[in-house]
């Protein structure tokens, strides 16, 4: 069984998402153990007490540096004593410490085609708004093992989604969460918890 952490800052629709794949069993031989937001007004909390599953909130205005924030946070997701951590729209940079401890055990769901639209700055809304500015006809999401960079660990899974004529940033982010996030982060999920997904140097090959 595949225990995993998810740690979220927002709406928690990929939460959502995670934990609907667990209860219709798309999402196999997996236990959400526990989810994690810096934002204690996260809808995503709310997502996680309806279902019954343990929330924390730990946030960095909480502690007096960054330092103590990043030992408290470590130490919040070490509790759980997850197999994988899982970035759902977690919004604040990973501690070096928890991504060396957690390499390879740590996945994110961005919501574009990595390379394209993704590293510093390109987060939410932002994302679909460079798009768009450039004119690309297709998007997507893409998710990746976290590695020290911003979004340039092991690509496991990416969909892509048609960009139509007069979309709005909002318009394409729900898109992009509809046809690909929603689907690909449980897909990803289910293959790690089936030990169908192994990492050979920057690159992954999943066994179907
Ligand atoms: C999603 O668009 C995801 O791609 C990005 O942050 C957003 C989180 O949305 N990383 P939600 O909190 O899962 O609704």
């Amino acid at each position: 069984m595949l225990k995993i952490v998810v740690m979220v800052s927002g709406g928690g629709t990929n939460l959502q998402a995670i934990i609907d794949g667990v209860k219709d069993g798309k999402i196999t031989n997996t236990q959400i153990a526990g989810v994690i937001s810096n934002n204690r007004n996260a809808y995503a909390l709310k997502r996680a007490e309806e279902n019954g599953i343990p929330s924390l909130c730990v946030s960095p205005k909480d502690y007096e540096s960054r330092e103590i924030f990043n030992e408290k946070l470590l130490e919040a997701v070490d509790g759980f004593e997850p197999d994988l951590i899982v970035l759902a729209g977690f919004l604040v940079v990973i501690p070096p410490e928890m991504t060396a401890k957690y390499k390879n055990r740590m996945i994110n769901i961005h919501p574009s085609l990595i390379p394209s639209f993704c590293g510093k700055g390109f987060y939410g809304l932002k994302v679909h708004e460079a798009a768009l500015e450039r004119g690309v006809k297709v998007v997507g999401a893409t998710v990746h093992f976290v590695d020290e960079g911003t979004d340039t660990g092991p690509i496991i899974l990416q969909k892509a989604v048609e960009v139509q004529q007069g979309d709005t940033p909002e318009v394409l982010q729900r898109r992009v969460m509809e046809q690909a996030e929603w689907i690909i982060l449980p897909r990803a999920i289910d293959l790690i918890a089936n030990g169908k997904v192994r990492v050979e140097a920057h690159r992954t090959w999943i066994e179907e």
